[in-house]
């Protein structure tokens, strides 16, 4: 299977309303999001998707460096839902089953995820979501969902080592190579069903799937929250999409923004 993406398959057959309906296409950018939101800033409408065989300065949540290597999914949809901000965070969440959902009906795999935004299988990170958001006071111009599918590549050629024990792909879990542009409208196809859903009957019938996969739940686990390190049990994950934690002296904690990581002592 080759490694490149072959733009005319990219939407033949594609089953979608609007998610995809225009794609932009690029051997390599800095990062679909920048782009993404460059054109959407530039008016473009709901359901422009952005694709690039690599990126030279892809980023992930709290503006960490995303590799981006050959062999990868990498791209990035405009949505303009009619919410305020508040509600328009749990996009990352709308993504995130759907990514899910994918992984698990095309290709069996037993899929977690990891609050707020990680797709996990083995429990390392096989897809990263990060939502953009563009507002004028209470108003939402646009949101800007990444995807980034560690996909057909050898996690250990293709990654740097202080990634490999964290970070795992589709081929190294199938043990074969997927076919880009099938994945990528199954996924256009899901995140178009379940934002639909989210517009229409809200956050959570959305947050009660996403759940089903959230591994932490239950667990012990450690909270990195701005440099800070908090443990306790993750009771759950609220309407706000707020990871709440049981602290060790009885209290419960929201968290808005962190890193988790389940205790092993
Ligand atoms: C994370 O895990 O912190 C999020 C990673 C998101 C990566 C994707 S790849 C496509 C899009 N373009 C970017 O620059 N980032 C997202």
């Amino acid at each position: 299977m080759s490694a490149k993406i072959n733009v005319d398959m990219l939407q033949r057959g594609l089953k979608t309303r609007c998610l995809g309906r225009h794609v932009f296409f690029s051997g390599k950018v800095d990062s679909t999001n920048n782009w993404a939101k460059e054109l959407a800033s530039f008016g473009a409408g709901e359901g422009l998707v952005t694709v690039a065989e690599t990126q030279s300065a892809g980023r992930g949540r709290l503006d960490r460096e995303w590799i981006s290597p050959a062999g990868g999914l990498w791209f990035s949809a405009i949505l303009k839902p009619n919410l305020k901000p508040h509600e328009a965070v749990k996009l990352v969440f709308v993504a995130g089953l759907a990514v899910a959902e994918v992984f698990s009906e095309f290709y069996g795999l037993r899929v977690e995820t990891k609050w707020p935004n990680d797709i996990l299988v083995n429990r390392r990170k096989v897809c990263g979501l990060l939502a953009e958001m563009n507002t004028v006071g209470d108003t939402v111009n646009y949101v800007v969902i990444g995807i980034g599918v560690n996909a057909n590549f050898d996690v250990k050629k293709a990654l740097p080592e202080e990634l490999w024990k964290n970070a795992t792909s589709l081929q190294s879990e199938l043990g074969r190579k997927v076919q880009l542009e099938t994945l990528f409208r199954a996924l256009l196809e899901k995140l178009e069903k379940v934002y639909e859903l989210f517009m229409k009957e809200g956050f959570r019938p959305v947050l009660e799937e996403w759940k089903k996969y959230a591994f932490f739940l239950g667990r012990q686990v450690e909270v990195t929250i701005q440099r800070e390190n908090v443990s306790g049990l993750a009771l759950d994950v609220d309407q706000n999409g707020a990871l709440v934690l049981k602290l060790e002296n009885g209290r419960t904690k929201q968290v808005f923004v962190g890193d988790i990581r389940e205790r092993t002592r």
